[in-house]
């Protein structure tokens, strides 16, 4: 059903809100101010979702879409609009979801590169309809030849798997329907060292950042704030620590643990131990390390996947480190994991990296202390 909706404000997932009549209406790919006309979809729970078709009345923020795939692919949320308003709306998403914290300021660091950036990308596929590409609104999947994000060797690899449709090829061994992921660890142009996986969790035998200048700038911050912060001795149990990225060049003695066992750099300084953190188990095998002769932690760095660790408190009631860091790739597992354990822990910074422009993610990276006891 086609109807026009004005558009109040964008919401943390970066969908613009349109409330009239008492429906709240969320529209992708929409600004504040808009009038639009869009198609209803979905409606559950008093809530709808409504499909862009015209902007009726642009806001003076709109930009034209650098990505011809813009408004078909759900991958990007933030193309029609400048890269500063993108900034500002993810900044105001992580306040919004800290609003029970106590007040604290949060520095947002943008990205050099709004485009052009991605290592890897994830393609879905279906061998009997012939299409290839990221999902739509309706979980349907739209081709993307043209995709903007992806550096210039994994973009120049995605145009010859699209050209005469080459990937049917690539894909002729494997399931129906799956997915492949192209994958350049660094960023030669020509596209020779880029590389395909097919139907595994994560490509190039680990995880990595997709966004590599953004992930050094990562690094650099914490390697700083480590160095201010976290004594030459302490040790450091770096956990959800995938090759040891971000720990790499601190000096402490540290341990880093994963379930997926990458390939570890080559440092003296660190230990790898592979587990599952969200096994019920997983602190009585961090425990038992004592028994190995691995010290307990003094620090804690926490990296985790989307999901988040909802279990945070276990670990500090366990281990009580004089503080840690978390990375949290969703606002949303940051504010749920760490609001409990404000009585012990006091928030020293939040800052923002904008790892992932044009899309709805960033990076939320907060650092805690543990409350002396007369505090
Ligand atoms: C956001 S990544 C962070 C990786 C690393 N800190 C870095 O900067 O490259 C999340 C990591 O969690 C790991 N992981 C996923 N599920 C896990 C689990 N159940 N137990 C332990 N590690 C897990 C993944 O292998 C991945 O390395």
């Amino acid at each position: 059903m086609k109807t026009d909706f004005r558009i109040e404000h964008i919401d943390p997932i970066g969908q613009g809100v349109s409330k009239q009549e008492g429906i709240v209406t969320f529209v992708k790919k929409s600004l504040p101010n808009e009038v639009v006309t869009a198609d209803v979809f979905s409606q559950k729970k008093g809530v709808q979702f409504a499909r862009l078709i015209e902007v009726k009345t642009p806001s003076p923020e709109r930009k034209t879409p650098d990505c011809p795939h813009f408004n078909e692919c759900n991958g990007c949320d933030y193309q029609h609009t400048s890269y500063e308003k993108e900034l500002e709306y993810k900044k105001n998403a992580l306040q919004r979801h800290m609003f029970k914290f106590p007040e604290i300021s949060i520095t947002t660091h943008g990205a050099k590169r709004r485009l052009g950036y991605r290592n890897r990308l994830q393609l879905h596929y279906d061998k009997k309809r012939k299409v290839m590409g990221l999902m739509n609104y309706k979980q349907e999947i739209v081709p993307v030849p043209d995709c903007k994000i992806v550096d210039p060797s994994v973009a120049y690899e995605l145009r010859a798997l699209y050209a005469e449709n080459n990937w049917l090829k690539v894909v002729e061994k494997e399931t129906f329907k799956g997915h492949l992921e192209l994958y350049s660890k660094d960023n030669n142009l020509g596209g020779h060292n880029v590389k395909v996986s097919l139907n595994r969790p994560y490509a190039n035998g680990g995880f990595t950042q997709v966004n590599s200048e953004m992930n050094e700038k990562i690094r650099v911050f914490i390697q700083k704030k480590a160095e201010e912060i976290i004594p030459p001795k302490a040790v450091v149990y770096d956990l959800f620590g995938g090759n040891g990225n971000l720990t790499v060049k601190f000096r402490n003695p540290t341990l880093v643990v994963d379930k997926y066992r990458t390939t570890p750099s080559p440092s003296a300084h660190q230990k790898f131990f592979s587990l599952d953190l969200y096994d019920k188990g997983a602190i009585k095998s961090l425990i038992g390390l004592k028994a190995t002769g691995y010290p307990r932690p003094d620090w804690l760095i926490i990296d985790p996947p989307r999901s988040g660790l909802k279990n945070l408190n276990e670990f500090l009631n366990e281990f009580k480190p004089d503080g840690f860091i978390f990375i949290a790739c969703e606002a949303t597992s940051f504010t749920r994991d760490t609001l409990g354990i404000l009585g012990q822990y006091d928030l020293v910074s939040v800052d923002i990296f904008d790892l992932f422009p044009s899309t709805q993610h960033f990076e939320t990276i907060g650092i805690f202390t543990r409350r002396k006891k007369n505090d």
